[in-house]
């Protein structure tokens, strides 16, 4: 009976003991549960900062890098094409000249007017107007343009004649555009772009034999 009162008596100290174990057991469940909370935070804020500076560097490397457009003629057929002789040297030709302006950027050119130089020999021989406009983002701007060549203003002293008996005309086209880049609507850059092209004749065939562009 004593006993019994002994274990009676013991019982609530034991749950009391019991109780405050499980409290600790808690405090450090909930200690457990906040640690992983921040961890996740931490982790979303890293992977957020990881994310924009990725964007960031995107946005630098790709989107804001101005590029100039490339300038050039490209293969073209020689619609009429009349020649002197070696003692009278002379040329005459017409063709539709395929001006292109290649956009690589992530946003249009929008060009001023402008015009190309055929020359020979250094000596203007025929020009193509290149009326202002743009260059949508990413692609080619076409513009033909109609042309007339004629050797009228070469002087005597020019090597035509040596070169019409060696059957090619040696031409050559200059040309510069001006125009401004946009991207994303605001980021806004002036870009010049040169044009410098050779190109040989062959008056056997009346052909583009070859044409480089720089
Ligand atoms: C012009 O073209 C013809 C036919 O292709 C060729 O036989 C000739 O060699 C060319 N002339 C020159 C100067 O290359
Ligand atoms: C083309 O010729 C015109 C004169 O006819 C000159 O004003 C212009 O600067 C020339 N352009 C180039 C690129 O040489
Ligand atoms: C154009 O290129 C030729 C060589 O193909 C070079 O001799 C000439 O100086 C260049 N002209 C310009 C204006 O860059």
């Amino acid at each position: 009976m004593a006993e019994k009162n002994q274990n009676q008596y013991q019982l609530p100290k034991s749950n009391a003991y019991r109780r405050s174990d499980q409290e600790s057991l808690h405090t450090m469940e909930d200690e457990e549960a906040k640690r992983k909370k921040r961890m996740k935070w931490t982790i979303g804020i890293i992977a957020f900062v990881i994310f924009q500076v990725v964007q960031a560097l995107f946005f630098v490397l790709v989107i804001m890098k101005f590029k100039s457009p490339k300038f050039r003629v490209a293969e073209f057929d020689i619609q009429s094409l009349t020649i002197g002789t070696q003692a009278s040297p002379s040329f005459d030709m017409s063709f539709v000249a395929p001006i292109r302006i290649k956009n690589t950027n992530w946003g249009p050119f929008k060009y001023g007017a402008s015009t190309v130089n055929f020359t020979y020999g250094g000596v203007q021989v025929g020009q193509a107007i290149i009326p202002k406009n743009k260059a949508n983002f990413k692609s080619t701007k076409k513009i033909d343009v109609p042309v007339t060549l004629s050797s009228s203003a070469l002087p005597s002293s020019s090597n035509l004649g040596s070169e019409l008996s060696s059957g090619i005309i040696t031409l050559n086209s200059q040309g510069e555009i001006k125009g401004k880049i946009t991207v994303m609507f605001m980021f806004k850059k002036t870009k010049t772009s040169q044009m410098n092209c050779t190109m040989a004749i062959n008056t056997t065939t009346k052909a583009v034999q070859s044409l480089s562009c720089k």
